[in-house]
């Protein structure tokens, strides 16, 4: 059963997340849809998700923390009282835009999944390594696993290259092979494949061997087209 996610990132207000998310809902309560679907919304768009039971409804990220003095994060007393108990962690973005290093990133890991958080845990290497070959960047990938205890039964994990995303280049099908087989044959999770998956190249996407599925951005933020993206991988 593919997984099918979509990563909002700084996008739709409270109303268009509403919106996307009952009629995503609606969706899959009438069709047969043997996917699994995760949404990601900003933070600022959670709400009381109660009625939605054919999806779920994640956090994009959140503090290490249950409440405190963190300006400008969030914690667990906030996700509570929206029933969310899914996040993402390790995500490019957070990375490599706002800074987020390893040991941060293996701390919240460590703090979500000690309250049994399904987490979606993101890996994925710059164009610099994947140019320089398959080896240095599994190498460079698997430095993205210091500090997680990936024996953790709510783990799925994301291969995002970083040069794939939001860019319109989808890695080659030989490529998401390669670094998948990989990664599967240490460890045994869940493993969905994220960058400039589209519409038309979901399903080929998720029939190449050890790709369970696909973390979407852009090409998900429609909700016809995500409708599309689910109904091409049922
Ligand atoms: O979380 C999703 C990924 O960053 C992929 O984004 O589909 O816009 O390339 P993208």
């Amino acid at each position: 059963m593919p997984i099918i996610a979509s990563n909002f990132k700084t996008n739709h207000t409270r109303k268009s997340t509403n919106d996307f998310i009952s009629s995503i809902n609606e969706y899959l309560k009438s069709n047969d849809i043997k996917s699994e679907v995760y949404v990601f919304p900003t933070a600022t768009s959670l709400n009381d998700f109660d009625t939605v039971k054919n999806l779920t409804v994640g956090t994009q990220n959140a503090y290490y923390t249950e409440k405190g003095s963190f300006t400008g994060e969030i914690g667990t007393q906030q996700l509570d009282e929206f029933g969310i108990k899914t996040i993402l962690i390790g995500h490019s973005e957070r990375r490599h835009i706002l800074g987020e290093s390893q040991e941060e990133i293996a701390k919240k890991y460590e703090f979500y999944k000690a309250l049994g958080y399904t987490i979606i845990y993101c890996i994925g290497e710059p164009l610099e390594v994947k140019e320089s070959g398959l080896e240095n960047t599994l190498e460079y990938i698997y430095e993205q696993f210091v500090g997680i205890d990936t024996n953790y039964e709510n783990l799925i994990l994301a291969y995002e290259p970083v040069w794939a995303i939001g860019t319109g280049v989808t890695a080659t099908n030989d490529d998401i092979k390669n670094v998948h087989t990989a990664i599967k044959e240490k460890i045994d999770k869940p493993l969905l494949y994220g960058g400039s998956v589209k519409v038309n190249n979901v399903r080929e996407i998720c029939e190449i061997p050890n790709v369970d599925g696909a973390l979407i951005g852009t090409a998900s933020w429609i909700k016809e087209d995500f409708i599309q993206i689910i109904d091409n991988t049922k």
